[in-house]
């Protein structure tokens, strides 16, 4: 589709880095972003664009819609815009800055937590904090590392007294944008290279609480320190069809073939290598769990027996006592009787 003569929509206009145009396309409004180049090599913002959303999309997750197609001979995508009349987009770091002023809108994990229960008199915290743990492990799959405060958020309609998770947006820094085609071919011939892709870099922008670091997404969906993590990785295997994921992948336009072969291996081995301990890990818990939890009922049944057995016990011990009384009775009688 080429979109060279869409009408612009000038009553729009959006931040952030990348270059982009507000346009109107089937009565709808949306933001055109192009592939960019970087030192004259093309970065694959757009692609990233298109396929992270489509993965999302896929997962069932809110996200925004998107469309492949050209822009005066440009390889574009373009995104709808999804808020609808009376809403506005408030981007974490916005409704954050209340509460801190951090100037490169990284946030940490207790910061981010805390915001979201300070403002859970307008929204359903627990159902954010799923969408914020979900979205952190769809971006660990797709290797994004660009999801500052400005690049999620929660829409709000003050008028109707509504807010919610923000669909998410903004996926141009996911799956390798600026990896260039020589660099592919010496990636994929080596795994110390596809390794380090994974377990070093690309990093999170949500920082860590103790140092600010970058997260480091191995690191953080592997300790299994948060519940609301771990679910979310429970939910991301049992949803993922990685054949789906393949098959966007081969459906994309504007895509070489070796690409589409190094994006289909970088997703196989990130899902192998950060997903999938972290779920095997969270599996045996919860088998080790459940164990105990029959062990434990056994013990509990076993101790009820016990303390019915000792009062059976007790009560016979009594009745033998009874009858003991009455034989020494017998007896005495007896012996008295024989005494006269
Ligand atoms: N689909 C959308 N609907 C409504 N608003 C959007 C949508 N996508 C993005 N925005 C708004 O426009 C801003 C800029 O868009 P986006 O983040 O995609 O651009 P960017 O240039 O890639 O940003 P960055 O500076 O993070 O690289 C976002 O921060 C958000 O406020
Ligand atoms: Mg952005």
């Amino acid at each position: 589709m080429d979109f060279s003569n869409c009408e612009y929509d000038l009553y729009k206009s959006y931040s952030g880095k990348q270059p982009k145009l507000p346009i109107k396309y089937n009565g709808k409004s949306y933001i055109l972003k192009y592939r960019e180049e970087d030192k004259g090599q093309p970065v694959y913002s757009d692609i990233s664009e298109y396929i992270g959303c489509k993965i999302y999309e896929s997962l069932g997750m809110e996200v925004q819609k998107v469309i492949q197609g050209t822009y005066n001979g440009k390889s574009v995508v373009l995104c709808e815009n999804f808020l609808k009349k009376g809403e506005v987009l408030q981007e974490f770091s916005n409704f954050t800055n209340s509460y801190s002023k951090v100037k490169d809108k990284r946030y940490s994990f207790d910061e981010i937590i805390n915001t979201i229960d300070k403002h859970q008199s307008i929204f359903n915290k627990e159902e954010v904090k799923k969408n914020f743990w979900r979205m952190y492990v769809v971006d660990s799959f797709l290797g994004n590392f660009d999801r500052h405060g400005g690049n999620w958020g929660f829409v709000v309609n003050e008028e109707m007294q509504y807010s919610k998770f923000s669909p998410v947006y903004d996926c141009g820094s996911c799956l390798y944008p600026q990896i260039n085609d020589k660099e592919i071919d010496r990636i994929l011939k080596s795994d110390y290279e596809i390794k380090r892709r994974i377990f070093e870099f690309p990093t999170s922008q949500i920082v860590t609480n103790e140092n600010r670091t970058k997260s480091s997404y191995y690191e953080v969906i592997n300790n299994l320190e948060s519940d609301d993590c771990n679910k979310a990785v429970e939910w991301f295997v049992e949803n993922i069809d990685l054949y789906e994921v393949e098959s966007i992948i081969d459906k994309t336009e504007n895509l070489s073939d070796k690409r589409k072969k190094f994006l289909n291996t970088m997703l196989n081995e990130r899902y192998k290598c950060i997903i999938m301990p972290a779920y095997e890990k969270i599996k045996n818990i919860k088998e080790k769990n459940t164990e105990i939890n029959h062990l434990e009922t056994d013990l509990l049944k076993k101790q009820q027996q016990l303390r019915a057995y000792t009062e059976e016990l007790n009560d016979n011990a009594d009745e033998i006592r009874n009858y003991e009384s009455i034989i020494k009775g017998h007896i005495e009688i007896k012996d008295k009787e024989e005494k006269y």
